[in-house]
């Protein structure tokens, strides 16, 4: 997710933003750039790391200037695309973080008066719509620019005739560190801890002007009054946020990146999904390759596919993909990679597409390879994920699937305006059970102590029985499987004992009954039972051992919900281990080896 960084005060601008930008490096970027402002603009932007950039810079004699830190939305990453943005006169700049909706509107708008764009990026037209209405003072033209916006945004523009900073945030984190005689603003705490600890946090629709010696935050027009807090964090402590590890930072993270995700593409009016993705005409049958986590991520896609858009849809994991003899007739591939780099994915998308599959990539990392082989790609925007286990990346790819079988030609009106409903109250539900971890936390502890772990669920929840396990075997070293709970006696009742406690995801669905039956046999066999289930089931607890609650959703939503429970479980029982949960022993984050 991009960062940006502002100073205004006496000492050189230029080392202050290069240090407060590598303070942002743990959000991932794939680009950066600084302008510095006196008299007028000098801008340094490229694509890279921002030791790379900065040490090509010696412009020492600013005392104001912004820095951004891209991870790219739209655009590749590329010297062109990365921020600050200028007007046409190169006098005013832009540094931006957020989305905006209609940004092609207005560039088409602009361009007809005359404007040259020189990126591809949504955030251009913001430093052309600051110039189209500077007239008076930069405040006020920066508030006329907005009023025209649509979409998230934290912004800091400058201009070379001006001698303080306006920033502006709606539904984009931006907070303003103040200094003596010094004044900073920035994405993020820990790119102003080495300078101050008081800080404001802006609120969303917030417009504030900072120079050397003042700060003056307004809000429709209105001078506001906002408290300045002292933080009592380490630099250390700050970059996760105050969280201990950067895994439970991003699972807290999720009702955002699902707020992301959907970001533009819903219409409760009409209830209707327009992605800008076409179905291919005339196609028979949907295929859905991943591994890892984003395979769990289609075992469940398939399911919402076939029961929104009846479209029979299989899926396979790209490493097995790569070796079978597949038959594709008229068939879309959807392939779903967080990174867009695991090399069992890329060859299996190139070897459909060498079959004759019409390709679709869903992924989180825009410009990373599987772009570039894709037909067509669908973002996830869910934002840099840095623990090596997919938290975040895995919801948004659920969401992501969600969208693309709603978006397609005939889905049942009912059902499709129950589904979109459901969707748009999706992460206000994540939040309250993010709210009220103290149960789970609990539970999580508990199964710290151990060795074997099973995870059962059906239907829709099964392939989430499979995310659980996994999420708990990668960060606490506990062995753990996952099972469709009408299996279990094939083989592995087994395993059952008093000391293989097993984990059951209910849900108030069509597989209720038959799955009440496996939670009772699974009693039988004396296993410590913990259910995952929904608030409203008034039935469950007396079967189990312990209640996990959460709130309630559409059957067809229930993985979301289900898996941010599980995400937590396997938390806090790799955390009562002491174990290094962001970074587990012998994996990675993107695996680029077949
Ligand atoms: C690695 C990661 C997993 C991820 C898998 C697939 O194993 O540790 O979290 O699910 O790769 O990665 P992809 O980027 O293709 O989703």
């Amino acid at each position: 997710m991009c960062g940006i960084v502002g100073y205004v005060g006496l000492r050189p601008a230029l080392p202050i933003l290069v240090n407060s930008l590598q303070r942002l490096e743990y959000r991932g970027y794939d680009s950066c750039g600084i302008a510095l402002c006196g008299g007028h603009l000098e801008v340094f932007k490229d694509t890279g790391r921002i030791g790379d950039l900065s040490s090509q810079l010696t412009s020492n004699g600013y005392s104001m200037g912004i820095g951004h830190t891209r991870w790219a939305t739209h655009g590749k990453p590329s010297q062109a695309n990365a921020h600050p943005h200028t007007d046409c006169s190169g006098r005013i700049a832009v540094v931006h973080n957020g989305v905006i909706d209609n940004y092609l509107e207005l560039r088409t708008q602009l361009i007809r008066e005359g404007h040259t764009f020189r990126s591809e990026t949504d955030s251009e037209v913001i430093a052309h719509l600051v110039e189209k209405h500077h007239e008076g003072s930069l405040e006020s033209a920066v508030a006329a620019a907005l009023a025209e916006v649509k979409g998230s945004y934290a912004i800091i523009v400058v201009a070379a005739d001006c001698q303080y900073m306006v920033v502006a945030r709606h539904e984009n984190p931006l907070i303003i560190g103040v200094g003596y005689r010094e004044n900073l603003v920035a994405s993020d705490v820990p790119a102003v801890l080495d300078y101050t600890n008081k800080v404001i946090y802006l609120e969303d629709g917030d417009l504030a002007t900072e120079s050397r010696n003042t700060v003056k935050v307004s809000s429709g027009g209105k001078e506001q009054k906002r408290n300045c807090d002292h933080i009592p964090w380490s630099i250390e402590e700050a970059q996760k946020g105050g969280y201990e590890h950067f895994m439970l930072k991003e699972i807290h993270e999720q009702p955002k990146a699902i707020t992301e995700t959907l970001r533009g593409y819903l219409s409760h009016v009409e209830p209707q999904v327009n992605l800008g993705i076409e179905v291919p005409a005339g196609i028979d049958d949907v295929l859905l390759l991943a591994c890892g986590s984003s395979y769990h991520a289609t075992l469940i896609g398939k399911q919402v596919f076939e029961a929104l858009t009846g479209m029979p849809t299989r899926v396979e994991m790209a490493s097995e993909f790569i070796h079978a003899s597949p038959v594709l007739r008229r068939t879309w591939v959807i392939a779903v990679t967080q990174s867009g780099e695991t090399a069992d994915t890329l060859m299996a998308i190139k070897k459909a597409k060498m079959l004759g599959g019409k390709t679709l990539a869903v992924t989180n990392v825009v410009g990373s390879s599987i772009t570039r082989i894709a037909d067509q790609c669908f973002y996830t925007r869910a934002g840099p994920e840095i623990s090596v286990a997919a938290t975040k990346t895995f919801t948004t790819q659920l969401i992501a699937l969600y969208l693309l079988a709603l978006a397609w030609p005939d889905v049942g009106a009912k059902f499709k305006s129950t589904i979109v409903q459901d969707l748009g109250r999706l992460a206000s539900k994540v939040q309250r059970l993010l709210n009220d971890e103290s149960e789970i936390a609990q539970q999580g502890e508990t199964l710290a102590a151990f060795d074997n772990v099973l995870f059962v669920g059906r239907g829709i929840n099964y392939p989430v029985a499979l995310e659980g396990a996994l999420k708990l075997k990668e960060i606490s070293y506990i062995h753990a499987e996952g099972y469709a709970a009408g299996e279990l006696k094939h083989g592995p009742f087994a395993l059952l004992t008093p000391r293989t406690p097993v984990v059951a995801v209910a849900a108030l669905d069509n597989t209720r009954e038959s799955f009440l039956a496996n939670i009772r046999e699974i009693k039988a066999r004396e296993s410590p039972l913990l259910a995952i289930a929904d608030e409203r089931d008034t039935e469950i607890n007396k079967y189990v051992d312990c209640v996990v609650r959460v709130p309630g959703v559409e059957p067809l939503l229930t993985p979301v919900i289900n898996t941010v429970a599980l995400q937590l479980l396997a938390y806090f029982a790799a955390w009562k281990r002491g174990c290094e949960i962001d970074l587990p022993r012998n994996l990675a984050k993107s695996v680029t080896v077949p």
